[in-house]
């Protein structure tokens, strides 16, 4: 006998019943094998009460321990026992569950034909065209084999500007055949690039269509980028142009808010950061204010923009004296990215259905 009360002693014949009755119902309590794994522990295990009982018969005079033994060895008998039934009970009953949910309802109707979905992407450009329709401007589609001169020249890129190396821009060898001219003003000279911008839609454009012009261009560009979560070597880009005469940064900064509001919400906001490109005099950076920023609301880059370079009117024949503007460029991957919080550009070109699927069948958002 120990002075510890809370210990069974393996002679205790009502003490030990009692154990073996609250193992008995602990094991029956239980439904999943999480569960039962804890009241045998708790019951049987290293620490459970019988076992401390049971090992302490060694301690006991010699002519009590075959009395203690047969009690305990009857006791731990009918918890094995008890045991064992609950864990037949449990797999059982965990096994009706998952046939249970995994039941097939052969009753219910097919869908023979699966049907398709939009991709967000083409639902984007329709929006941002209906979008610049409604204010007026034209939607203007450019090449995406592009010459060099437009996609570079035209817009004031220096002869050595970087983004004209071979690790940005797909050059494009051996298509003279499909050269409709001799190098001319529209056909320039003999380079072609898949277009890196969406921006030599505006040279291209105030040649053919003159000023004023108010324009907006969606479509694809390409760069040598690889694959991952914020770049793709193919993307889209919006480009907007507004050339005529008194336009002023003012101008610019209306149609960026109006749109972004257009695209996100009433209370959407932008501001400008001064930047550099070499089209824009002077250049800014456009930012959007996004509440769901990670880490906290704050401004995200959304494009780029500025008043547009005398130079690049007298490359067209327009009189900068005359008519001044405004164009931006912003990236409609980004732009779905920050309108639907999207992670992974992977989703958007991995051609899964699913994921299109999300946005509705016609593949607007909600
Ligand atoms: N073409 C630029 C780019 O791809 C974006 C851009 C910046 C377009 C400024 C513009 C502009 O029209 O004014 O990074």
């Amino acid at each position: 006998m120990t002075d510890d009360t809370t210990s069974l002693s393996p002679l205790d014949e009502d003490g030990v019943a009692a154990a073996v009755a609250r193992a008995q119902e602990a094991f029956a309590a239980a439904h999943t094998r999480d569960e039962l794994k804890a009241a045998r522990l708790a019951h049987s295990g290293d620490d459970a009460p019988i076992t401390a009982a049971n090992a302490s018969i060694r301690y006991l005079d010699k002519a009590d321990k075959p009395v203690a033994g047969r009690l305990m060895g009857a006791a731990r008998k009918e918890i094995q026992a008890a045991l064992a039934q609950a864990q037949q009970r449990v797999e059982a009953e965990e096994e009706a569950q998952m046939i249970a949910s995994d039941r097939v309802d052969v009753t219910q109707p097919v869908q023979r034909a699966p049907q398709g979905a939009r991709h967000p992407l083409s639902t984007l450009v329709d929006d941002i065209s209906a979008y610049f329709a409604s204010i007026g401007w034209d939607i203007v589609e450019g090449p995406e084999v592009e010459h060099e001169y437009f996609n570079f020249d035209s817009l004031n890129f220096a002869p050595d500007h970087p983004a004209r190396q071979m690790q940005d821009t797909f050059y494009i060898e051996g298509v003279e055949h499909i050269r409709s001219s001799q190098p001319s003003e529209v056909d320039p000279q003999p380079g072609l690039v898949l277009r890196t911008q969406t921006s030599g839609v505006q040279t291209r454009s105030m040649l053919q269509r003159g000023v004023p012009i108010y324009i907006a261009c969606p479509g694809k560009v390409f760069r040598t980028d690889a694959l991952d979560p914020t770049h793709t070597p193919v993307f889209h880009q919006v480009e907007g142009l507004a050339i005529d005469k008194h336009l002023t940064m003012a101008h610019l900064k209306g149609v960026l808010d109006h749109f972004a509001q257009a695209m996100f919400g009433a209370d959407a906001r932008t501001r400008l950061r001064p930047s550099y490109f070499p089209f824009t005099e002077p250049s800014a950076e456009m930012d959007l204010w996004f509440p769901q920023k990670k880490g906290g609301a704050g401004w995200i880059e959304w494009g780029g923009c500025g008043m547009v370079n005398p130079e690049v009117l007298k490359n067209v024949g327009v009189d900068p004296t005359v008519y001044s503007g405004f164009a931006f460029g912003m990236g409609l991957e980004r732009t779905l990215m920050l309108r639907h919080s999207i992670a992974d550009m992977h989703d958007m070109v991995e051609g899964d259905v699913r994921f299109s699927l999300q946005f509705g069948t016609t593949g607007r958002g909600n």
